[in-house]
């Protein structure tokens, strides 16, 4: 991951420009598909993603369903033309992780015990990838699901923290993860501040672990209110 040749931050600025604690530029829209249920596009530095709902309704094969609660499910997918390099399409062993860690964490907050027997389908889908495409993922999954009008607990806001060189950073971007120390990404459900994913790539020290966390609680909370204001501008535009 490190490389010592390329030099990420140079006088307290990024390769971008940003301060450590700055978020790229981040836009959401809710309700941009007619067919689905719920949805949400989202834009995070240069990703570009899209988040459907659909459901509840009725789960097939009847065997699957669970008469205490719905089960939610959810399929991560990036475009072929998403990357630098073509994707090969279809799933693979990154977006099977991400699918589930995403599912995991949507879980913690929608009110499944609301549909029993049912299924709620959350596709994701990256159109365009700059690192932190699941975080993006989650953030417009969880808009997609409140545009939807299916009951939850909170939001999920979401933000990736890590290193680079010596110093710990907010929201990497691509060649940062690429070539920095280490990438925290986290997802709170803002209200309590309950964590409900948090993964790390690469190393870092207790300190450093401190710094990152509390950076991304700050980045996912300032995440919040973006998407309460997409949420907010429903049906008023
Ligand atoms: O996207 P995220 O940071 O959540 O996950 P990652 O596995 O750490 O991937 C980091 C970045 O690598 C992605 O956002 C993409 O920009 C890039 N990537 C790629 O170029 N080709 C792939 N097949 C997978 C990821």
């Amino acid at each position: 991951m490190a490389n010592k040749d390329i030099e990420l931050i140079k006088d307290g600025k990024r390769l971008d420009g940003r301060r450590f604690d700055e978020l790229r530029n981040i836009k959401i829209k809710a309700g941009v598909l007619e067919r689905a249920d719920g949805s949400a596009y989202l834009e995070w530095g240069k990703n570009r993603v899209i988040a459907a709902v659909y459901g509840p309704r009725n789960l097939h094969p009847k065997f699957l369903q669970d008469p205490t609660k719905a089960y939610l499910r959810c399929t991560y997918n990036m475009a072929a033309f998403s990357v630098e390099d073509r994707k090969r399409p279809g799933p693979d062993r990154r977006s099977v992780e991400i699918s589930k860690v995403t599912a995991d964490a949507l879980r913690c907050v929608v009110m499944l015990e609301k549909y029993p027997n049912a299924v709620i389908d959350v596709f994701i889908e990256i159109l365009q990838a700059d690192a932190g495409t699941r975080c993006a993922g989650l953030a417009a999954a969880s808009v997609a699901l409140a545009h939807a009008g299916i009951p939850m607990k909170d939001l999920v806001s979401t933000c990736t923290a890590g290193k680079i060189g010596d110093e710990v950073v907010v929201d990497l971007g691509k060649e940062e993860d690429n070539y920095g120390e280490a990438d925290v990404p986290i997802a709170i459900l803002p209200t309590k501040k309950e964590v409900v994913l948090l993964q790390m790539d690469g190393k870092l020290t207790r300190e450093e672990f401190d710094k990152a966390y509390e950076l991304a609680v700050d980045g996912a909370t300032k995440v919040y209110e973006i998407q309460k204001a997409a949420l907010a501008m429903v049906g008023g535009n």
